[in-house]
């Protein structure tokens, strides 16, 4: 019996973090080995935000690498670059007919711009570009493209899935067959959530991420900066109220963590040590990624070819789906 397919898009935004790595990384990869699954940098969706070129050829690769360093398999599931299926561009164009444009104007994403807008007293419209408001149209056709069953999203993108599966039920009514596979979201982020050098969940926008694959030199100094309260060092602490601890859990095996615990109950453990010990276990835990990661962003030609070759196996899927689409409304 053939495997479900699976498939999401990671949109190349920023420096991927710790945060990101619990959140999304490491849960897709595991997922990816049960599905016949395709993963791609949606850097078509980012050029919306991203004007500024170098930085999102950069951007690019740091994702990829980040991938591939993290245990994606290039080999058993399609790693691609969106930009290098033209096929998506094409479906785009044909789902536009069958979009109303109510079904964007109720895209929460775009909503919430414009309220913000709104709020600041601005022109509802200020910085919103078509790209941003046909947003979800580019991202059904990369779903739609590969007869995908399900998108593993964060919960901000479960709506943007659901239009896809609106938009491919509506095609199937109007020609009266199943043209398309109609995809189910699965929210892929753990309950969890990683806390950030403040103490907030660590997000870009609350600039309090540690960045993954920092050099250790590095790593230890954005540890430092992890607030806590102005305890002595023979203090006794409250383990769960600490972000260190928070943290350091994430890494360390039981044993590690109760040791751990009941060193700072009873007042062995100063900050600065447990800030140390923290800064080991991150430091140890992400080495053999590290130095794969280093090895790929020396070789960007390498990343690229990697992707391309995804991207030869991804064509022939996506370029039957069009085919089927054009002889389906006529255009062929
Ligand atoms: N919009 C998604 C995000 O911002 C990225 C994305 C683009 C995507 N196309 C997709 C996700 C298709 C799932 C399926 O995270």
């Amino acid at each position: 019996m053939s495997r479900k397919i699976c498939l999401t898009g990671i949109k190349p935004s920023g420096t991927p973090h710790i945060g990101n790595y619990f959140g999304a990384i490491k849960p897709s990869i595991e997922l990816a080995e049960h599905y016949d699954s395709r993963y791609f940098i949606a850097d078509y969706h980012a050029l919306n935000t991203i004007k500024d070129s170098a930085l999102l050829k950069e951007l690019t690769h740091k994702l990829a690498a980040t991938w591939l360093a993290c245990g994606l398999d290039p080999e058993t599931m399609m790693f691609y670059r969106q930009s290098d299926v033209p096929e998506t561009f094409e479906l785009t164009t044909i789902l536009m007919a069958f979009t109303s444009k109510g079904l964007m104007n109720r895209a929460h994403a775009y909503k919430a711009s414009v309220q913000e807008n709104t709020l600041t007293g601005n022109d509802p419209d200020a910085g919103i570009n078509m790209g941003l408001f046909t947003y979800p149209v580019l991202m059904a056709a990369d779903i739609l493209l590969f007869n995908t069953n399900i998108v593993p999203v964060g919960k901000d993108q479960k709506q943007h899935v659901e239009i896809s599966a609106d938009i491919a039920q509506s095609l199937n009514h109007i020609y009266g067959k199943e043209l398309l596979t109609v995809p189910k979201p699965v929210i892929s982020e753990t309950t969890q959530v990683i806390v950030g050098l403040d103490g907030r969940k660590m997000s870009k926008s609350y600039d309090n991420v540690i960045p993954l694959f920092l050099p250790s030199k590095k790593l230890r100094k954005i540890i430092t900066k992890i607030v806590t309260n102005s305890q002595e060092i023979e203090e006794p602490k409250d383990p769960d109220s600490s972000h260190v601890f928070s943290l350091y859990k994430l890494f360390a095996t039981p044993e590690e963590q109760t040791a751990a615990r009941e060193r700072y109950l009873a007042g062995d453990m100063g900050w600065g040590h447990a800030k140390q010990e923290l800064f080991e276990i991150i430091d140890a835990h992400f080495a053999p990624m590290r130095e794969k990661y280093d090895l790929l962003m020396e070789d960007p030609a390498h990343i690229d070819s990697i992707l391309k070759e995804g991207a030869e196996k991804a064509r022939t899927i996506a370029a039957a789906t069009v085919q089927r689409l054009r002889n389906a409304v006529g255009i062929d």
